[in-house]
This record gives C-alpha cells, sequence and structure tokens, in this order.
C-alpha cells in the first residue's frame, strides 16, 4: 500500500477513535466524504511545556499577576451570586497554555470543588482537550462569571457584568495563542454581540487581538450529542491556527 493511503488511514482511524470517546453513533455523509478526501487532520503532537513557559521568561510574571487578580477578587461580595456559593472557582491551568478555553458559570460540582469543568460536562471537556493533543493541565480553564448561579440559571447581565472583567483580565495576563468559547453566554460576553451560537461557531473571531473560536458548550452536548462531530470541526479549525 502506498505510503500516503497508511497516513490517510491512520487519519480517518484518528478521527473515528475520537467520535467513538466522545460517544458518536453515527456519522454524518458530510464528515465520511471530508475523510475520503483526506482533509480531516490528525491532531499534532505537542511537545511538553518547558520550565519557563512558552514564551521565555514570562513565566513567573505571569503566576504574581495571576495570584494578584485572585486576591483582588478576594471574598467578592460584587454580585448577588456570592449569597449562594459555597466556593469561588477562579480558573486554573498553565499559565503558559497556548489554549483557553472560557465556559459559563460553575455548576454543583465546580462550585463544591472550586474548579472549573470538573462535573460531567468537564469530563466531556477533559475529552476534548485530550483529544486535541493537549492533557488538560496544558491548557487554561475559566468562566465568564465564578459563583454558581442558583439552580444552574444563566448568569444574568449585572452578574456578567460585575464578574467578566476578571477573566478578562486572566485571559491578557495568560495571553494564549488562541481562547475557545464554550457556549453561548461566553461567545456573547466577549465578542459583545447577541448573534445566536449556532450562527458564530466555527468562524474565529478576535478577543483583544486574541482568536477566539466560538464553539457549543459541553453541556449542550450532553443534550445533543448529535452535533459533537461540529464541535470538532471547531478544533481541528484551532489546532490549524496553533501552527501558524
Ligand atoms: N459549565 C460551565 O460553563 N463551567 C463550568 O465550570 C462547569 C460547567
Amino acid at each position: 500500500m502506498q505510503k500516503q493511503n497508511i497516513e490517510i488511514i491512520k487519519d480517518i482511524k484518528t478521527v473515528l477513535e475520537f467520535y467513538q470517546a466522545m460517544g458518536i453513533e453515527r456519522i454524518p455523509l458530510n464528515i465520511a466524504q471530508k475523510c475520503r478526501s483526506a482533509e480531516v487532520q490528525k491532531p499534532p503532537p505537542h511537545p511538553p511545556l518547558g520550565k519557563g513557559g512558552r514564551r521565555g521568561g514570562d513565566y513567573s510574571k505571569k503566576v504574581i499577576a495571576l495570584k494578584a487578580l485572585r486576591d483582588e477578587i478576594g471574598d467578592c461580595q460584587r454580585c448577588k451570586l456570592s449569597k449562594g456559593r459555597k466556593n469561588i472557582v477562579f480558573g486554573e491551568g498553565s499559565v503558559d497554555a497556548e489554549i483557553m478555553f472560557i465556559g459559563e458559570g460553575p455548576g454543583e460540582d465546580e462550585d463544591l470543588q472550586g474548579r472549573p469543568f470538573v462535573g460531567r460536562a468537564g469530563q466531556l471537556l477533559t475529552k476534548l482537550i485530550e483529544k486535541m493533543g493537549f492533557k488538560r493541565e496544558d491548557v487554561y480553564i475559566g468562566n465568564i462569571v465564578k459563583c454558581r448561579p442558583p439552580f444552574n440559571r444563566v448568569p444574568e447581565e449585572d452578574e456578567i457584568s460585575a464578574c467578566s472583567p476578571f477573566i478578562r483580565k486572566q485571559a491578557g495576563i495568560i495571553s494564549p495563542k488562541v481562547i475557545v468559547s464554550l457556549g453561548r453566554i461566553s461567545t456573547q460576553t466577549l465578542i459583545g454581540t447577541k448573534i445566536p451560537i449556532g450562527k458564530l461557531r466555527g468562524k474565529f473571531y478576535q478577543f483583544e487581538n486574541i482568536p477566539l473560536m466560538p464553539t457549543f458548550h459541553p453541556s449542550y452536548l450532553l443534550r445533543n450529542p448529535k452535533d459533537k462531530w461540529l464541535v470538532w470541526e471547531d478544533a481541528q479549525k484551532v489546532l490549524e491556527r496553533l501552527k501558524k
């Protein structure tokens, strides 16, 4: 068999394994066509982050800046979400992350543990991160609001206004190569629009000079698993952008 064909088969296998891991049972026809034309690419291997970080000597400055930001937030009472929270979920991951994932706000598990995306939606996000060729600790994960909205309702305008300056500052400090905004609230807040997520996803926007890729929220995918392949398409575009 020609070497090129072997590479194509390997690519298809990688994609199919990804779909299987994400719980997809059927492949839409246009994906199958893409596989045939070998447009779907295998995630590139990512070199481990070296001490000192991907951009050299910024590492300790970033750690100090994030610590100062956490101190500034303190025992925050800036909005009514503070009343019901158990923990502030600041965000976590590598300060030198190439990719930053930004969700909406903590759910019950996140509130209890003080860590972002650790519940069912978080497990799905972690699978996506790993299929993209990263470890969870290589990326940075945060949310638009840092306290759990009651009964997991959508955060309200005043809560978003009070809290979103902090995730903006976190993005500025980490300065990732790409931001992935997860779902409507995150995307609309970061790019300042009311356009529905279904229309926004899959195209790059700018967040303060950082390319931002909107995609569906993992919680949406838990309810609509047939759309997982669209998120994988968005992820492929992010991986392409990282090569530039
Ligand atoms: N959903 C979010 O938007 N963020 C989390 O941290 C968990 C679930």
